[in-house]
């Protein structure tokens, strides 16, 4: 099935220049990037991209962590996209992700581990809507 999802370079992905190196692999895996934004989130933006997460002990440093630097954001359009690319990102840990794996190859840590990735259709639908707005709707 044809789908979109979200993802994000989180800041020290931006911070140690792999912009290029993460959305090509996107881009020669066959997907089609539909948007694309460089952007440092406030406090409330990183709080809703993470809502699910309210409440545990990593929420405060994880939502201080995604606002303190720039970020960028992107939508991809592909067969199969949401659950590819949370494969193509690889396990929450870096140490316990496969090799291959955007964050096997430049994870530092389970905060930094460099890219978000949307969880399931819901969570693309409503992190598209949230970030891009209209292009949450399949036929736009
Ligand atoms: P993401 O949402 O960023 O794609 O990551 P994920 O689905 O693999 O993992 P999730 O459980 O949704 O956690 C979201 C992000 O919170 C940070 N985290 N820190 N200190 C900790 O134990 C901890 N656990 C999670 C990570 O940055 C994780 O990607
Ligand atoms: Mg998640």
């Amino acid at each position: 099935m044809i789908e979109r999802t979200f993802l994000m370079i989180k800041p020290e992905g931006v911070e140690r220049g792999l912009i290029g190196e993460i959305i090509g692999r996107f881009e020669r895996k066959g997907f089609k990037i539909l948007a694309l934004n460089l952007t440092r989130l406030s406090r409330e933006q990183a709080e809703r991209q993470y809502e699910e997460h309210r409440g545990k002990d990593f929420f405060n440093d994880l939502v201080s962590y995604i606002s303190s630097a720039p970020v960028v954001t992107f939508v991809i359009e592909g067969e199969n996209a949401i659950a590819t690319a949370r494969e193509m990102a690889g396990a929450t840990d870096p140490r316990q992700a496969r090799p291959g794996t955007i964050r096997a190859d430049y994870g530092i840590d389970v905060q930094r581990n460099v890219i978000h990735a949307s969880d399931s259709e819901d969570s693309a639908r409503r992190e598209i809507a949230l970030h891009f707005g209209d292009l949450a709707n399949e036929d736009e």
